[in-house]
C-alpha cells in the first residue's frame, strides 16, 4: 500500500468507516472548494516544531500533555471556554514539568476536534430512528431529521471556530497570559481549595520556593520572554477527510503536503484499519501523528500501521495512543510495546484513560475518576517492566466545573451527575479532576525519572 502514489485526494479510492451521509452532494462539493481556498489554520513550520517536540518525548527527555474536549461544540464557543481550559492546561503543565524536570509539549484536543465516530450509524428513540449524532461539524444533536441530516455548511462553521480558538488561543500564549508566575498562582489557588489539599501541598511548596529562587537570582518573566510565554499546539481526530482534503496545503519551504487544520491529527480506534481511507490520508501529510490503540489492536497489525505512517521511523513522527481500559491495560500493551521495541521504532507511547474506562451509571455515561488514574498508573508500570518510557497522557476534560466523571477528590457521586451534566459526547474531567491528575502524573513521572518502580497500586 505505502508504495502507491500518495495524493491528498488519493484516500477516496479506499474504503471508508464512518462516513456521514450528504444528501446533497453537490452541495459538500461546493463547501469543500470554498474551504480549499481559505488561509491554513496552522502553518507547517509549526508542525515541523511540534514533531521536533515530540522527538524529545520518544527519546524520553520531555512529556507530553494532550487534552481537551470530547467534542468541541457551537453553542459552547466563548473566549470564556477557551480561556478556563487554558489556564487549566497550563498548570497542569507546570506541575508536571516540575515533577519531571523536563519539558511539557502541550497539544489541545482544540480548535478543530469537532467530528465523533459512532459506534451506530442510526440511533432509535421510541419508534423514530435517525442519523447518529456525528459532531457539530457534521449534524446537530437535536433529535428531529432536519437536525440529524448532516449539513455541509458546518465544515465552514467549523473552520471559522477553529480559526478564531486558534486566535485566542495565540494571544493567550504569547501575550503575557501564560507567565509562569499566573499558572502557578491559580494551582496554589486549586490546591489551598481541594479537600485532598495536604497530599499537593509538599509539591506546590516545592515549586513556590524554585520560583522565589529563580526571581532572587533575576530569571524573571520581565527579563525572560520564555517565563512569559509558551507553546500551545491544537490536535483533532481526521475524521472527516473531506474537511482535511480541502485543508492541505503544499509548503513553499519543504514542497511537503501538511495538513492545516491542526498541528497534530490522530487515527481513531475505529478508523484505522491498514488499506483504508484514513491511514491512507494520514500517510502523506508531514504532520505529527497519532494512533490509537484499542484491545482490538494485534501486533503484527501495529507493526504494519507503523511502517505506513511512520517508513522513516522519525522520532516524534508517531504518537501511539494506548486506550485499553483500566481492567485491560495489564495484559494487552505489552505485546505490542516489545513487537514495536524490537523493531527499534522511535515512537511516542501515550495514554488515553478514557476511552476505554466509559461506564453507564444513573441514566448517564460517565467514567470513574479511580479507573482513570488506574490506567495511568499500571501504564507507567508496564512501560517500566519493558523498559520503555511512558511517554505521555491524552484526556478528556474541560475548565469547567461540570459533574461527568466520579469520584475525584471531591468524590462525585453517581447522585451528583446530573448537576452539571453538560458533554454532548464522552464525559470529561472538570477543571479539578484534570489538575488532579496531574498532581498524581506528576509522582509517576518523577519516579520513572528517578528509576523507581511503579507499582500497580489499588485505587486512590
Ligand atoms: C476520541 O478520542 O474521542 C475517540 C473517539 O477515541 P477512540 O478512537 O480511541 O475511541
Ligand atoms: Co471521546
Amino acid at each position: 500500500m505505502s508504495a502507491d502514489r500518495w495524493s491528498p485526494d488519493s484516500w477516496r479510492a479506499k474504503p471508508i468507516q464512518q462516513v456521514p451521509h450528504y444528501p446533497n452532494p453537490a452541495a459538500l462539493a461546493e463547501a469543500e472548494k470554498t474551504l480549499a481556498g481559505y488561509p491554513p489554520l496552522v502553518f507547517a513550520g509549526e508542525a515541523r516544531k511540534l514533531k521536533k517536540a515530540l522527538g524529545q518525548v520518544a527519546l524520553g527527555q520531555s512529556f507530553l500533555l494532550q487534552g481537551g474536549d470530547c467534542a468541541e461544540s457551537f453553542a459552547e464557543h466563548s473566549g470564556d471556554n477557551i480561556r478556563d481550559f487554558f489556564r487549566v492546561f497550563l498548570q497542569m503543565a507546570v506541575v508536571l514539568t516540575f515533577a519531571g524536570s523536563s519539558p511539557v509539549v502541550k497539544v489541545g484536543r482544540i480548535a478543530g476536534q469537532f467530528a465523533k465516530p459512532r459506534s451506530a450509524p442510526t440511533e432509535k428513540r421510541g419508534d423514530v430512528e435517525l442519523p447518529s449524532y456525528r459532531g457539530d461539524i457534521i449534524n446537530d444533536i437535536e433529535f428531529t431529521p432536519e437536525a440529524r441530516t448532516p449539513d455541509p455548511r458546518r465544515l465552514l462553521e467549523a473552520y471559522r471556530q477553529s480559526a478564531a480558538t486558534m486566535n485566542l488561543l495565540r494571544a493567550f500564549a504569547t501575550g503575557g497570559y501564560a507567565n509562569l508566575e499566573n499558572a502557578h498562582r491559580w494551582m496554589l489557588g486549586f490546591v489551598k481549595d481541594s479537600p485532598q489539599s495536604h497530599r499537593y501541598q509538599e509539591l506546590a511548596d516545592r515549586i513556590t520556593e524554585t520560583l522565589a529562587f529563580m526571581r532572587a537570582i533575576g530569571l524573571d518573566a520581565e527579563t525572560h520572554p520564555e517565563l512569559r510565554q509558551t507553546d500551545v499546539y491544537t490536535s483533532h481526530e481526521a475524521l472527516l477527510l473531506g474537511y482535511e482534503q480541502s485543508l492541505t496545503r503544499i509548503d513553499s519551504t519543504s514542497g511537503d503536503p501538511y495538513a492545516t487544520s491542526g498541528h497534530m491529527l490522530w487515527i481513531g480506534d475505529r478508523t484505522r484499519q491498514l488499506d483504508h481511507a484514513h491511514v491512507e490520508y494520514c500517510r502523506g501529510v508531514k504532520n505529527p501523528i497519532g494512533l490509537k490503540c484499542g484491545p482490538s489492536l494485534k501486533a503484527d497489525d501495529l507493526l504494519r500501521l507503523v511502517e505506513a505512517l511512520d517508513a522513516d521511523n522519525e522520532p516524534g513522527r508517531l504518537t501511539l495512543i494506548c486506550r485499553f481500559g483500566s481492567d485491560k491495560i495489564v495484559d494487552h500493551p505489552p505485546s505490542l510495546i516489545r513487537a514495536v521495541k524490537r523493531e527499534g521504532r522511535n515512537v511516542v507511547w501515550s495514554c488515553d484513560p478514557m476511552h476505554g474506562n466509559t461506564i453507564a451509571a444513573g441514566g448517564y455515561k460517565t467514567r470513574p475518576f479511580e479507573r482513570v488514574m488506574s490506567e495511568i498508573r499500571t501504564f507507567f508500570a508496564v512501560h517500566q517492566a519493558e523498559g520503555t518510557y511512558a511517554g505521555g497522557v491524552h484526556l478528556e476534560m474541560t475548565g469547567q466545573n461540570v459533574t461527568e466523571c466520579t469520584g475525584g477528590a471531591r468524590a462525585n457521586s453517581e447522585g451528583d451527575l446530573s448537576d452539571r451534566y453538560d458533554t454532548s459526547c464522552d464525559p470529561r474531567l472538570n477543571a479539578e479532576q484534570a489538575i488532579e491528575v496531574a498532581f498524581l502524573v506528576a509522582e509517576l513521572l518523577k519516579g520513572e525519572r528517578a528509576g523507581q518502580p511503579a507499582q500497580i497500586r489499588a485505587a486512590e
